[in-house]
Order: structure tokens, then sequence, then C-alpha cells
């Protein structure tokens, strides 16, 4: 009998049609993913990162081409891999910094199984990831959220981070770019019915924050440590951290130690380079530990916390793997025979 296998596309249209940015989902697929990564029914091999230039740091600017696969079990059973290009020269050519395709893999046959517009899937997850670790780390009633960096990552950082902490009052957006920074602030205000203040210098920020986001494609600090106060969880999604600023907190929790020791960037992975942090005394080396409750998060209203969220493959792959059921569902997308 002659067998054949065919592939599902699925478009950015499609992507979003089938619900890639709904927040409150994505929240429920990375809680559960973190559960499962903790269980041993979820794995990543780390990022392979492509990056252009001769350092690490050039990245920044002339931009990179990452592969993160996964495998999430539990609900999801499905494995994938994100491959994604960002260079943020592309805005100069009206085009988004980054593009990223999703591919879909059948755990049985493990072949693949679909091919999707992966951008939405991927600002949304890391923007689900920060959601989940305020829902663990943030103060319980925090009022205040400064965001650095008005580019689209900090869209979904802010969209997940006030589904999390829905008593926030006072949103700051501070970008070197003015435009960029009053375009941030009227869209996501409108978009989430909410009041936020633009801003050029992170210094004209009036209160003191409860959580701190920095996402931004920065080489130098973009946060003054002493902005960073009992109380306060600061999340290191992108960009440059001030070398001291994880000295300051009482508890360093990253999504996956290996990971981001593996990824050769940030602030943590420099101080234990340069024999300053000893890896062992980070507080939380595995999220999923304190999702599934094996540690504590946050235990008090003075501690400092600092997340550092490297970004995994199983993460894109969890929430791929809903906009794929949906679209089998709903008929959506075109099929390529494969073979
Ligand atoms: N951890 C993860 O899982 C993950 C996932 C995706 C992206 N990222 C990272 O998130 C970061 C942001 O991505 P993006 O797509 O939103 O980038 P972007 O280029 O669209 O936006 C970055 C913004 O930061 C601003 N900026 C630069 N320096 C600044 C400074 N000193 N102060 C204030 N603003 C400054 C820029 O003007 C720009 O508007 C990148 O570093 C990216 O690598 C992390």
């Amino acid at each position: 009998m002659e067998k054949h296998w065919k592939l599902l596309f699925l478009s950015n249209d499609d992507v979003i049609s089938l619900g890639s940015q709904n927040m409150q989902e994505a929240l429920e697929d990375i809680e559960e993913t973190f559960s499962l990564l903790d269980k041993g029914e979820a794995f990543s091999p780390a990022k392979a990162a492509m990056g252009f230039g001769k350092t690490l740091q050039d990245e920044a600017t002339m931009g990179r081409i990452n592969a993160l696969p996964g495998y999430v079990g539990g609900r999801f059973q499905m494995a994938g891999l994100k491959w994604m290009g960002s260079n943020p020269g592309n805005l100069e050519q009206g085009l988004p910094v980054a593009c990223a395709l999703t591919v879909l893999n059948d755990p049985v046959s493990k072949f693949p199984i679909a091919a999707m517009d992966g951008s939405t899937i991927s600002a949304t997850r890391t923007g689900a990831v920060s959601g989940v670790a305020a829902k663990y780390l943030a103060k319980k009633n925090c009022k205040t959220l400064l965001l650095i960096g008005a580019g689209y990552q900090n869209t979904t950082q802010l969209e997940a981070i006030y589904l999390s902490c829905p008593t926030l009052e006072h949103i700051y957006i501070v970008d070197l770019i003015e435009e960029r920074a009053q375009s941030f602030a009227a869209t996501m205000g409108e978009k989430l019915q909410i009041s936020l203040t633009p801003l050029t210098d992170v210094r004209k920020c009036d209160r003191v924050p409860d959580i701190t986001v920095t996402a931004t494609n920065s080489n130098s600090p973009v946060i003054p440590c002493d902005m960073v106060q009992p109380g306060c969880l600061h999340i290191s999604v992108g960009g440059c951290d001030h070398p001291d600023l994880y000295q300051k907190a009482d508890k360093i929790v990253v999504d996956n130690w290996q990971h981001v020791y593996h990824r050769g960037l940030g602030s943590l992975v420099e101080a234990v380079n340069a024999g300053k942090l000893d890896p062992e005394t980070i507080y939380c080396q595995e999220f999923g530990k304190i999702v599934n409750g094996k540690l504590p998060g946050r235990e008090t209203d003075q501690e400092i916390i600092y997340f550092d969220p490297v970004g995994m493959g199983c993460e894109d792959v969890a929430v791929a793997s809903r906009v794929y059921r949906r679209a089998l569902e709903a008929q959506k997308g075109q099929w390529f025979q494969l073979f």
C-alpha cells in the first residue's frame, strides 16, 4: 500500500485568527509547560544561536537566526522547532525586527506535520513566561510597572503581566525614541483600556516600580541599579542590565540555568564567567520547581527578585500545538503533500 504524508501550512493571518495572540490561553499553556518540564514530561535542547558579527554582542546590531527545538507532553503531545531570524536594521526597511517559522512534528512518527508563521506565537509565549513569573514572583497588590523598550516584546510583556497583576495602576513605557514610547502608550492604552505614561528618560519615572521589565536591543545598561528597590520583581527579557543589578536580588530565578549559560549572554553569565557569581547560589535554576510548589516563589513584600528568562523551544511548541489543533477543527490552512 502506498503511504502519503501531508503538512499543514498556516500563515500569519491564519495563526492570529486561531488564537496565537490569546494571552489568557498562553498563560495557561506556559504555566503547564513549566510544570511538565519540572516533571520530566517536556524537554528542550539548548537553542542553537547563529549570531552575525564577530562577537556575541554584535548580534544586537547585526542580527541572528536561532533554532529552538522542544517537546511537550501532557495535554500537548507535540514536538517541534522555532526557527527565528531577527535583525534590528529591518525596521529601516519597513520590516519587523523578527520573523519566525514554527515547525511541528508528530511525537510518534517524529515527522513534520505543520509549518506556521511563528512570530506572534513567539512574542505571546515570551510575554506569557513573564506573566507566569509575575504570578509567582511579584508582590501582591503591585501598583507600578516600568517597561523599558517600546518594541514588540514589551507589548506582550505588558499584556501578560497586566493579566497576572490586575491591581497595576501606574504603567510607564520608556524608549530612547520618543515617537516609539508615545505610539506604544497610545496603542497599548487603547488595546487594554488603561493609561500609560511614555518617557524617554527612565529617571523621569516618578514612582517606585513594583515590577521592572527590560526588553531592548541595547548593549549598555538601561536601568540604574537604584531604581530597583525592595519589593521589586525585575524581569530581564533582552538587552543589557547593569552588571551589578543581580547583586541586589534576594533571589535570582531563571527559566533554566543550563539554557541561560549555554546562550552565553546577560549579566548572570558574565558574572559567573568572571568568577563573581557561584551558579550554586542561584536560588531557582528551573522555574518549574516554583510552579510545582517545590520551591517558594516570593515570600515577603521586601524581597528583590531578579528573573532571567532565556526562552525555550518547548514554550513555542506548546502554544503552536493549540493553534494547530484549532486549525484542524476549523479546517484552516493549506495542505502540502511531502511524499
Ligand atoms: N527572553 C526571551 O525569551 C526573548 C524572546 C524574544 C525576544 N527577546 C529579546 O527582547 C528584546 C526586545 O525585542 P524587540 O523585538 O521588542 O526589539 P525592538 O528592537 O523592536 O525594540 C527594542 C526597543 O528598545 C529601545 N531601546 C534601545 N536602547 C534603549 C535604552 N537604552 N533605553 C530605552 N529604550 C531603548 C529601542 O529604541 C527599541 O524601540 C531583544 O533583546 C530580544 O532579543 C527575548
